[in-house]
């Protein structure tokens, strides 16, 4: 039952994939907020499919900036590196009072999107949950772990995991969230160049020598991580490894769906954090620096290929 005092508020959510689509399904599934997507095709509902059901859920959309206006809450989910695409509905969506909840891996959330939301409010979040679009308005969700998302402890964090208190999104607020941001950064500095640049899924960390590599992109980037603030263990890269190592051998990353479709890579939020983050520090990152060159230059062939 809702309390009287939960006030109902106004969320877009911007892109339909994967986890827009799961975030948007889990807000119109709740009922209580007033939903909207904006995506750059219309869908009428989503068919959301956590672990136990199916559901149909209508959403509203909206395809067009000029049409939007401003809202409590913009949620980003688009992949990092289209948050410049993004400028339109952004700049529409967004006046003194939004927050913007920065659903993307990576780093640096508040800096990538403050061009963009003017007096906006930016809140960094940590995505743990699976969302994989398996058709143009079909999600399927899975937790992964204890955490759905991950806030830092501040009055935007506060507040985003009170706006999805009543979902099926469960919002950890995080005293050190600069340590969770990086830890989830090292999985998928591992985990995504590997599988892309060899085109095969976690089953490819059976090789030793793969084994090894990842180490070495697992040292760099700790040591990067540590000279930005975050509080890792001595054997943070080992726990990493070992964590891939226990998953399926079947799943893939989204670098690896994204090569297999010609498709451009979020690379330059990922390992080019590393090494940028690296530079800033005086850190020398010749393995990440090498995987980022090759992936860039796969990134940058699919990106004129779509022209
Ligand atoms: N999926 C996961 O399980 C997961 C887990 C943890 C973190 N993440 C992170 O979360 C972020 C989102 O990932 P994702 O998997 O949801 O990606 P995705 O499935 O590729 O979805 C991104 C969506 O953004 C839309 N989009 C891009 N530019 C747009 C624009 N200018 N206007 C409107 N819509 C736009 C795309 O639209 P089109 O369909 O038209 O291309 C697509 O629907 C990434 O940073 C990813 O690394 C994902």
């Amino acid at each position: 039952m809702e309390s009287s005092s939960r006030r109902r508020q106004s969320i877009a959510v911007i892109g339909a994939g994967g986890v827009g689509g799961s975030i948007a399904a889990a807000l119109a599934l709740e009922g209580w907020h007033d939903v909207v997507v904006c995506a750059r095709r219309s869908l009428d509902e989503i068919v959301f499919e956590p672990a136990d059901a199916m559901v149909r859920l209508p959403v509203r959309t909206c395809v067009d900036p000029a049409a939007a206006s401003p809202v409590d809450w913009v949620m980003l989910c688009t992949k990092a590196q289209d948050t410049p695409s993004a400028a339109a509905w952004l700049a529409a969506l967004c006046h003194r009072g939004t927050h913007v909840a920065v659903c993307q891996n990576g780093i640096g959330h508040a800096g990538r999107v403050a061009p963009f939301i003017g007096p906006a409010t930016a809140v960094p979040v940590v995505v743990y949950f699976n969302g994989e679009r398996v058709g143009p308005h079909h999600v399927r969700f899975r937790h992964v772990g204890e955490r759905d998302l991950a806030v830092p402890d501040d009055a935007g964090g506060a507040a985003l995991a009170r706006l999805l208190a009543g979902t099926c999104l469960r919002t950890f607020v995080s005293a050190d969230f600069v340590t969770l941001q990086w830890r989830k950064l090292l999985i998928n500095a591992v985990a995504n160049p590997v599988t892309a640049l060899t085109r095969q899924r976690l089953a490819v960390f059976a090789h030793a020598d793969i084994r090894a590599l990842c180490m070495d992109i697992l040292d760099e980037a700790v040591a990067v991580g540590r000279a930005c603030g975050a509080a890792f263990a001595n054997d943070e890269g080992a726990t990493v490894l070992a964590a891939l190592l226990a998953l399926s051998p079947n799943l893939g990353t989204s670098m690896y769906a994204d090569t297999l479709r010609d498709g451009v890579l979020e690379v330059d939020a990922l390992t080019g954090a590393i090494v940028e983050a690296g530079e800033a520090h005086g850190i020398p990152t010749p393995v990440n620096r090498t995987l980022l060159a090759l992936l860039r230059a796969i990134s940058d062939g699919a990106r004129a290929r779509q022209v």
